[in-house]
């Protein structure tokens, strides 16, 4: 399952390659102008927006930002955006998830994610995310990574089962963190080592 490099590692971003990934069932790439429409798909539905930072899109236009947004990621050097898709369709993304790199003079790491809600429940969340955590402790994203830290809402089931399967650890509850959607949210904090 541990995501291996693409052969094609995809175009040449900033200074390094983009690290596309694949794993047994999908491929980690970088975004595209034409993930707008999946974007919007994921983004304008309320169980995805319930629980994740970004707020609900109601445009295509509103999608297009996001992606030129999370395409600018790695090439900025502020983290670190996949697409993810089936290896039978890899033009259609089905989620995404990444890594930002605030912290990265601590060598740690922050890792967000979203999966389209017609593709829960078959383990392609955990997969694509084992792929990621393993590119980040392989040294694969320019750093030394020793710590993944990952912010979810306490009440975020599927969340909280998804990051405890991949061995990360709750250390507490962080009052009030941050605004989501113009309301301080309570977040857990959970973190993965590097050799945990
Ligand atoms: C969080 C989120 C990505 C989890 O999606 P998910 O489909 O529940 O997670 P997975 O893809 O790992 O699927 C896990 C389930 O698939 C099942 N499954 C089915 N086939 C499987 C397979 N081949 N391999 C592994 N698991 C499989 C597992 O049993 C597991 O269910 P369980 O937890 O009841 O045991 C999704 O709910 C989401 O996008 N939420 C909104 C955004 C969000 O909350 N982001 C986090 C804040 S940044």
């Amino acid at each position: 399952m541990p995501g291996t490099p693409l052969a094609h590692a995809g175009a040449l971003a900033g200074a390094q390659p983009f690290p596309s990934l694949a794993t047994d069932r999908l491929v980690l790439r970088e975004f595209e102008p034409d993930d707008r429409e999946a974007v919007y798909r994921i983004f304008s539905n309320e169980a995805v927006t319930a629980w994740h930072n970004i707020a609900r899109v109601s445009t295509l236009e509103d999608a297009r930002q996001l992606v030129a947004w999370r395409a600018e990621q790695w090439p900025s050097g502020r983290g670190v955006r996949w697409a993810i898709a089936l290896r039978e369709r890899p033009l259609d993304a089905i989620g995404s998830c990444g890594f930002d790199f605030q912290r990265r003079r601590h060598g740690a790491v922050e890792l967000s994610y979203d999966l389209d809600p017609g593709h829960w429940d078959r383990g392609f969340a955990r997969e694509a995310l084992a792929g990621a955590i393993g590119c980040a402790f392989a040294g694969r994203l320019g750093m030394a990574v020793g710590r993944i830290e990952a912010l979810t809402q306490p009440g975020n089931r599927r969340s909280t089962r998804l990051l405890g399967s991949l061995g990360f650890r709750q250390e507490g509850v962080l009052r009030r963190y941050r605004h989501w959607h113009d309301e301080a949210v309570d977040l857990a904090c959970w973190s993965l080592l590097r050799g945990d």
